[in-house]
């Protein structure tokens, strides 16, 4: 039987290739946004969904900015803890199974080792913490959930790290990049395949799981990457410590995520973060032999 599949956030960055992943599937799709649903009122969350009754709920809408949220707690509140939470109750009453999109930012950076996702929790700051209340309120809801952590996305829609690196690269001889956090660079399309993968072979198990693209970076060593693969080299990336930018939200030092669990689960592996680097390169049309 076709699948019908809400995906939330559908115009973000994950969103727009979630849409595009899945509509070459056999599925009904049903796309919303800031606009068409705001889902921090549950009553428009549950109208708009009871319609469709969807198998699926694909939560990829949220408040992002990770410095404004210090200032704006409230809004990154409502939108990460109280939205998710609603996408939960509407989940639970309409028997759809959601799939919610979390972060590395739960954690406090302080491991020195990758996160699995047994590991405690501390954020670190205000969007953090919005992200994981909304990851408990879906826990504690009896909903059929999946909260997929990720972290580092770069895509072809949104404001992303690759992007502004490469507009820095055309006008700058070099860039400082600070070299002391680490973590994945993640391509938003390998975590859009990912989902459907997960929706393919669904266990029906509710349970965290991280994603990311293998292998693990430095900001600087992400830098020094995107200028060698778009040929960029006449700017230079020089590495400095992240002490000489003070920003309004502290960031975790190394939030790198074990992916074990969901290759041993749904055999799903995604390749090393070059080569999805490459691929997106590939993707954008800048790709030069
Ligand atoms: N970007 C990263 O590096 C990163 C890292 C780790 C985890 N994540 C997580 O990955 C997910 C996707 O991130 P992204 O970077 O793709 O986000 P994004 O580009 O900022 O997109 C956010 C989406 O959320 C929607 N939205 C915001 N407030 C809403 C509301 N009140 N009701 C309904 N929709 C609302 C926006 O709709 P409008 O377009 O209408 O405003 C937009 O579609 C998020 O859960 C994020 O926390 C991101």
């Amino acid at each position: 039987m076709q699948k019908v599949i809400a995906i939330i956030g559908s115009t973000g960055m994950l969103g727009i290739d979630v849409n595009a992943v899945l509509k070459d599937e056999n599925a009904a799709i049903h796309n919303f946004n800031s606009i068409n649903l705001d889902i921090t009122e549950l009553n428009n969350v549950m109208n708009a969904l009871i319609k469709f009754k969807p198998n699926y709920i694909i939560n990829c809408a949220a408040y992002t900015n990770v410095d404004l949220a210090e200032t704006e707690k409230d809004k990154a509140d409502k939108v990460n803890h109280v939205g998710a939470l609603n996408l939960a109750i509407a989940s639970k009453e309409i028997n759809a199974r959601l799939i919610h999109i979390s972060t590395d930012y739960v954690f406090n950076g302080l491991k020195k080792a990758p996160y699995n996702e047994n590991d405690d929790v501390n954020p670190v700051n205000e969007y953090g913490l919005s992200k994981l209340k909304g990851e408990n309120a879906i826990k504690d809801s009896k909903a059929s959930y999946i909260i997929l952590r990720t972290e580092w996305l770069y895509g072809k829609n949104g404001k992303n790290f690759v992007n502004t690196i490469l507009k820095l690269a055309d006008t700058k001889k070099s860039i400082e990049v600070v070299d002391d956090q680490f973590g994945s660079p993640t391509y938003t399309k390998d975590v859009a395949f990912a989902i459907r993968d997960i929706i393919a072979n669904d266990k029906g198990n509710n349970g965290i799981y991280n994603i990311t693209n293998a292998g693990y970076a430095s900001w600087y060593e992400f830098a020094a990457e995107i200028i060698k693969v778009f040929k960029r080299t006449n700017c230079v990336i020089i590495p400095v410590l992240s002490d000489k930018f003070v920003r309004p939200a502290k960031r975790p030092a190394d939030s790198r995520l074990d992916c074990s669990k969901i290759k041993l689960d749904y055999k799903i592996e995604l390749r090393n973060w070059k080569d999805a680097l490459k691929k997106y390169c590939y993707d954008i049309g800048y790709f030069i032999l």
